[in-house]
């Protein structure tokens, strides 16, 4: 008998704790997470509960795709499908190839399998281009071959030898700094002078979050939270209460160029801090000639539109939250906030051009232009493809000015 009783109390005692462990799983459901970068910040899923339109917005923007994991059914059906390999030479070639666990860059010397790496990471939002990276214990590493959006093919990754397999360059806390919203990393000595970075895997947040541009805001949510009559923002910096250089170094975190040498991780940057106070003056030399690559700020300082006006930003043109990409007539509108037609300061080309103005403003101040730093190498070419951008150094450009015109007298003599 008192065999029975003693498995019954087993058993129930084994039940309730079943029990307890399911509940406390549905409660924990319901109660927000905490966030690996501490106390200070929201679990970042909490916004959506009073910023619903904002926040389903922002989800389809360049920002909030910077970085993600890559799952196996991940890649666009066009990169998947596309009969991918990128030929060095007659021995030589990539092929990107679908398995059970993923997707992998398989290397292949003279028909023979010498190296597979799985995609896991992946950088950029495919805009333009997506590059990705592996894990190999706490240490991750770039894969040799990147997606070309506009050539809509596999490409040699930015700086990589264009006749050798590469497998070996190291991703830096750099990159997730400014594609990302949080990773721990830690510096390791390797022997010598050198040190190589290490990540913690379950302490990555991919992709660019809420609080990465407005800062910690858990007392924000709590507040609201208690205080829902409250529609005052409280313990949050309001944009408009920023200085004009506090806005620009609000983008400039990640738009500023990187020749700049960091002295504290960015991702201590809050708004309302002072940018140059991250970097090392020593190595903030002035650069003349500055990149169209992720240097926006600097090719804006150099328009005669941001020295003469008091009040351009970032935003006076771009909107935070919107995909707006391609929209080049919206953004001509912007021009035309401060240089009206009816305005000595219009455009002087405006009686050539006739309506066709309205609408091509950037296409001739602001041409795409091909990056310094960063081009593709096609497969089995020996051209390199460029890297066009958008420069910010709204100016006059003879060269591009005659392709415009060019262009509209097709288009005209066409009808
Ligand atoms: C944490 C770093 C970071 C901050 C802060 C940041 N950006 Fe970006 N931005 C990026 C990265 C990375 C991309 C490339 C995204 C991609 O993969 O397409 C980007 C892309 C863009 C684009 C291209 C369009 C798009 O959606 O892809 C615009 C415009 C832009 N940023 C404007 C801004 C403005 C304006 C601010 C300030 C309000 C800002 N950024 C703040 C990192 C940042
Ligand atoms: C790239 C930086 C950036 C990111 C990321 C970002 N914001 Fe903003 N946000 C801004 C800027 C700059 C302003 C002020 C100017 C404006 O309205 O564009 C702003 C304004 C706001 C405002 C007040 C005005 C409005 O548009 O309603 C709210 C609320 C807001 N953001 C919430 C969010 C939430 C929620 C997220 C995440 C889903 C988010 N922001 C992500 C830069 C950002
Ligand atoms: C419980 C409700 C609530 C939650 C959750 C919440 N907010 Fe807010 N937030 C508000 C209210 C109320 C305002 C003031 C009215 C407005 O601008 O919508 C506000 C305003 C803001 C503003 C604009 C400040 C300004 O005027 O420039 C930003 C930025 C912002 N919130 C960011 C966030 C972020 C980021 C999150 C998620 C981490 C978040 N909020 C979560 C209630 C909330
Ligand atoms: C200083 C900030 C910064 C750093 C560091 C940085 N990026 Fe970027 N990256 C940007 C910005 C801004 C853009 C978008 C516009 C541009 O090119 O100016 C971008 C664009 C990209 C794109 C194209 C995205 C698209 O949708 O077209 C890829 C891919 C990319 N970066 C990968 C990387 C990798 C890999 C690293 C590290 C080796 C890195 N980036 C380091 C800021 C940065
Ligand atoms: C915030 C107001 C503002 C906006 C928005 C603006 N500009 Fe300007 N722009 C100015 C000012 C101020 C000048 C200096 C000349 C003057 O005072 O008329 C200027 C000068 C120029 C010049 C002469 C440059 C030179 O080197 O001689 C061009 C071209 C120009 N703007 C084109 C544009 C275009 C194209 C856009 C939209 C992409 C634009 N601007 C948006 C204020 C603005
Ligand atoms: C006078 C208007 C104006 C201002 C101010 C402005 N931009 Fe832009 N930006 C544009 C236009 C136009 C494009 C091209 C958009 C397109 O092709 O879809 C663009 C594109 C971009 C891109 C994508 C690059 C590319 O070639 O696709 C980034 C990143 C960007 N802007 C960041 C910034 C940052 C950061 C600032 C502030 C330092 C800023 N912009 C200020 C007008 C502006
Ligand atoms: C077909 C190319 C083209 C287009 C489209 C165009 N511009 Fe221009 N713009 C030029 C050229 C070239 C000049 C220099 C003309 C000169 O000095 O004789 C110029 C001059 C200017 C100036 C300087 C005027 C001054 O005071 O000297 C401004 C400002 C300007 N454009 C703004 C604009 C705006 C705003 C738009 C759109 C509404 C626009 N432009 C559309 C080619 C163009």
């Amino acid at each position: 008998m008192k065999g029975k009783s003693g498995k019954l109390f087993i058993f129930s005692s084994i039940l309730t704790f079943l029990l307890a462990m399911f509940f406390s799983q549905c409660i924990d459901k319901d109660k927000p997470k905490a966030d690996i970068r501490g106390t200070a910040y929201a679990d970042p899923a909490t916004c959506i509960k009073c910023h619903k339109e904002v926040y389903t917005n922002y989800n389809q923007t360049g920002h909030y795709h910077a970085s993600q994991p890559v799952a196996a059914n991940h890649l666009q059906a066009g990169i998947a499908a596309t009969d991918s390999q990128f030929v060095f030479n007659d021995s030589v070639k990539i092929k990107v190839e679908k398995r059970k666990s993923g997707l992998y860059q398989v290397a292949y010397f003279k028909g023979k399998k010498v190296r597979d790496e799985r995609f896991d990471i992946a950088f950029g939002s495919a805009e333009k281009a997506q590059t990705y990276a592996y894990w190999r214990g706490k240490k991750i590493y770039q894969l040799p071959l990147t997606y070309s959006t506009s050539a809509h093919n596999w490409v040699n990754s930015p700086g990589y030898p264009a006749n050798l397999v590469y497998y070996n360059r190291l991703v830096v806390g750099r990159c997730f700094e400014c594609h990302a919203s949080f990773a721990d990393r830690k510096f390791v000595a390797t022997g010598g002078l050198t040190v190589d970075e290490e990540f913690d895997k379950d302490a990555m947040l991919y992709g660019i979050d809420c609080q990465r541009c407005h800062g910690p805001a858990a007392n924000h949510v709590n507040y609201h939270t208690e205080n829902p009559g409250d529609k005052q923002p409280k313990f949050i910096k309001p944009y408009k209460s920023l200085t004009r250089q506090q806005k620009l170094d609000m983008c400039g975190v990640c738009h500023s160029g990187s020749d700049l040498k960091a002295e504290r991780s960015t991702f201590n940057f809050h708004p309302g801090d002072t940018l140059m106070n991250f970097f090392d003056p020593a190595f903030g030399a002035v650069n003349h000639d500055p990149d169209v690559h992720g240097n926006q700020t600097k090719l804006l300082a150099m328009s005669k539109c941001f020295a003469n006006s008091a009040t351009m930003t970032c935003t006076t043109c771009h909107s935070s939250h919107e995909k707006e990409t391609g929209n080049l007539v919206g953004y001509s509108q912007k021009c035309m906030t401060c240089h009206k037609a009816e305005d000595h300061n219009f455009c002087k080309m405006a009686p050539k051009l006739g309506d066709a103005i309205t609408t091509k403003c950037v296409d001739c101040h602001m041409p795409a232009l091909p990056s310094k730093v960063i081009s593709f190498k096609m497969t089995d070419a020996k051209e390199t493809s460029p890297y066009l951008l958008r420069t910010h150094r709204i100016a006059i450009y003879p060269e591009q000015t005659a392709g415009v015109l060019q262009m509209l007298k097709n288009n005209h003599n066409k009808r």
